[in-house]
């Protein structure tokens, strides 16, 4: 696990090498050999320095978090076993002999707070390595070391963003910034390590909060430091809105820990972290985005005994914001990409778009520019359907139009080997009846990205009702093939995501008509922690289309179909009123073309605002609780089977709050009795949407939750 050993020159070598592992990482075994291992080095009066390393491709990649889940259970444990990490971590740094970090890969969290405790990091330039401190990116902060350390040795106005932001750099810009002192060539590091702990680490062991008169740059006592607290707290509280209480702990551990001495600085930094570790917050953000995500990447629900399929060669029919963009993400990952338009003129304009985007990678550096010429040369440009043999799947992004739909697919489908998998990236249109154009409807699927789809990470793959469990299978190969995460779910109009998400703007519309003041749904939706309140939303999304889906979809189901609150609303801004959204420069906010949107002036005059305004904690409760009780209805309808795939598309899909975990993990949070016994206030005072569905009461009466504790 943590191999030592000595060399001729008194250099010793602490070697992190978790053999059954994909990566190293700090739990309760490989800490306890690393310690064994520091403290034979500290004692053994032959060792002149010691190089701290690991003989994986990466460094070490933070810690284990289920073993830390698990520790923490007991607050009082999990307190002690901070500051037994803490002093092995500050008995490396006050050894009487230099430690140098050899950082050969990429060192996150832990692994990068060992690095911290040494007393000079050398890292290998390897451009794909990562170091940073993740931990608030999931709910924690830098426990062992990481808060006190890096703003004493960088400052606090570069460690904060780094830390509270979660960045991961590459050594180069770590370099910069100096959370690592020097970059050598990967085939140098152990070389130059060792020459350094001969030489200058001879003197040059200690650290400078343990020398006389140091004081941290930025505390928040000097003038620079207190101007830095001041601008940080409010743009902390502007951005997470209280809703993250690691990041104020991380504030805290800052601002508290610069002020005093480094021992007690990491005290300081053990309590918040245990205070962290017993949150609701960072239970839900490590079970979604960490575990739930992952095994969604793994392809956790993927039918079993279909061999994986071995993409290489697509097809992207369609060449306008969809399908140029998954024509991108299908490139990136070396595929070859047909992308049809039925002019040439409009698919040359899809591919200009990859272009476009690689230019951007090329001047970020994170591409050369051979490469970019490379990935444009997988993409083929056409008209004819001709292209599309032998593909293995092939992804329809027209218009929006089921006719222009079943004309593409036949077409496309006369060109395609039996076996060839054929995808409809539709955002509404059912699936089955979609498939209905096929002569192969067991291989018909829904995959359904996001906009944009560079940036976006998830696909919902849909299920018409012939879709073969062998389609699904392939359809996920190629969703991680183009390194997405993929959620499956059964069809049903607006499928999962699209039909949660509206439910959160339509309810933003409701109380607009009922009289609730604009700013206060507004702000009521960022607090309760979405990226942007449901009327800024439905401008984006632009009215008219929810208009014009909403009149298809009466059309579709005739009597079945059901009125809400929001019609009026609708009705009134795109009919009488002309503002149709953001598109337009005008919806339920002004876009002037040179400054910030402002919520229209008039929009009182045409839905006048009441004079008694709820409270905006009730506001919040009805944006959030009426997508979770949404998710409930299509857990019950078999819409969505894994509740895992409920809590990550919901906040890869449409910025769900993460701090709740989910729509799902949110109900648990709350807990499913009370949460269904809120639901019937709502329903009672706002209408049978918040009505909770049979699973939740049986739920409730069964004392069940949705994930074990
Ligand atoms: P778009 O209007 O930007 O692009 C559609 C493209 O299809 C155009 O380039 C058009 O020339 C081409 N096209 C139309 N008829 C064709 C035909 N018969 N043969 C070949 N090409 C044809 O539309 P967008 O936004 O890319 O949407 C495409 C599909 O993706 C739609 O089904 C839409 O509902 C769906 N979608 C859209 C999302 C969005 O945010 N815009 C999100 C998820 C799905």
């Amino acid at each position: 696990m943590i191999d030592y050993s000595i060399d001729g020159d008194g250099i010793a070598a602490i070697v992190w090498n978790m053999a059954d592992r994909p990566m190293n990482v700090m739990n309760g075994d490989s800490l306890a050999a690393f310690r064994e291992a520091v403290y034979k080095a500290i004692q053994d009066k032959a060792v002149k320095g010691v190089i701290v390393t690991s003989a994986k491709n990466d460094f070490v990649a933070g810690a284990d978090l289920v073993n830390l889940l698990k520790e923490s259970l007991d607050a009082a444990k999990a307190l002690q076993n901070s500051f037994a990490l803490q002093k092995l971590f500050r008995d490396i740094e006050k050894a009487g002999k230099p430690f140098v970090a050899a950082i050969n890969g990429t060192a996150l969290g832990g692994g990068y707070e060992i690095c911290l405790a040494c007393h000079r990091r050398i890292a290998a330039d390897n451009p794909k390595a990562l170091i940073g401190l993740p931990e608030a990116s999931i709910g924690l902060l830098p426990g062992a070391g990481g808060t006190q350390r890096l703003p004493r040795m960088i400052g606090v106005s570069k460690a904060l963003p780094m830390i509270l932001e979660s960045k991961k750099v590459d050594p180069k810009a770590a370099l910069a910034l100096g959370m690592v002192d020097e970059l050598v060539a990967p085939g140098e590091l152990l070389i130059r390590a060792k020459a350094w702990l001969l030489n200058e680490g001879q003197t040059g062991h200690v650290k400078p909060w343990d020398q006389k008169g140091f004081r941290v740059p930025e505390a928040a006592n000097t003038p620079k430091g207190a101007q830095v607290f001041t601008a940080g707290n409010g743009m902390l509280r502007a951005k997470t809105m209280g809703n993250y209480p690691n990041a104020q702990y991380i504030m805290s551990c800052v601002y508290e820990g610069m002020l005093v001495d480094i021992d007690t600085g990491l005290k300081i930094e053990s309590r918040y972290f245990v205070a962290c570790t017993q949150s609701k917050e960072a239970r839900n953000m490590i079970r979604s985005l960490f575990f739930s995500i992952g095994e969604a990447n793994k392809l956790a629900n993927r039918p079993k005994n279909v061999p994986t399929q071995a993409y290489t060669k697509v097809g992207v029919l369609g060449a306008g914001m969809m399908g140029a963009g998954i024509a991108y993400a299908a490139s990136s990952a070396g595929l070859n990409v047909v992308l049809l338009d039925s002019t040439q003129e409009a698919a040359e304009k899809g591919k200009a778009y990859t272009a476009g985007l690689l230019d951007k990678r090329v001047k970020a550096k994170k591409t050369s520019e051979a490469d970019k010429e490379k990935q444009l040369g997988l993409i083929k440009a056409t008209t004819s359907y001709d292209d599309l043999k032998g593909c293995d799947l092939v992804i329809e992004a027209v218009f929006e139009d089921r006719a222009i739909k079943a004309e593409v697919t036949k077409k496309a489908e006369a060109q395609l080997e039996p076996t060839a998998i054929f995808a409809s990236n539709t955002s509404t249109l059912p699936i089955t009846g979609l498939a209905e154009a096929s002569s192969r409807p067991a291989n018909f699927i829904g995959l359904h990205f996001f906009s944009p789809v560079d940036k976006m990470p998830l696909v919902e793959i849909i299920r018409g009702k012939q879709t073969s469990d062998e389609t699904l299978a392939r359809a996920m190969d190629f969703v991680k093939k183009i390194r997405k995460t993929p959620i499956v779910v059964n069809d049903s109009r607006g499928f999962y995501t699209s039909r949660v998400f509206a439910t959160y703007v339509t309810e933003g519309l409701t109380m607009l008509a009922e009289g609730v003041a604009p700013a206060v749904i507004e702000n009521a939706g960022k607090m309760a922690g979405m990226p942007v309140g449901p009327l800024a939303l439905a401008d984006e999304v632009s009215l008219e289309l929810m208009h014009r889906v909403r009149s298809q979809t009466r059309k579709d189901l005739g009597d079945a179909y059901k009125s809400d609150g929001s019609e009026p609303v609708l009705q009134a801004m795109v009919e009488k009123l002309g503002r149709i959204g953001k598109k337009a420069g005008k919806g339920f906010y002004d876009y002037p073309a040179d400054g910030r949107k402002k919520l229209w002036a008039d929009l009182g005059k045409h839905f006048p605002v009441k004079a008694e305004q709820p409270d905006v904690q009730d506001v919040i409760k009805r944006l959030v609780y009426i997508q979770s009780v949404e998710t409930a209805r299509c857990l019950e309808e078999k819409v969505i089977i894994d509740v895992r795939d409920a809590d990550v598309g919901s906040i890869m899909g449409w910025g769900f709050p993460p701090f709740r975990g989910g729509t799902v993990s949110n109900i648990d949070s709350v807990g499913v009795k009370p949460f269904v016994a809120e639901c019937d206030q709502l329903a009672q005072k706002f209408g049978a949407r918040f009505t909770p569905p049979r699973l939740l009461r049986d739920m409730a009466d069964q004392g069940k939750s949705f994930y074990a504790a």
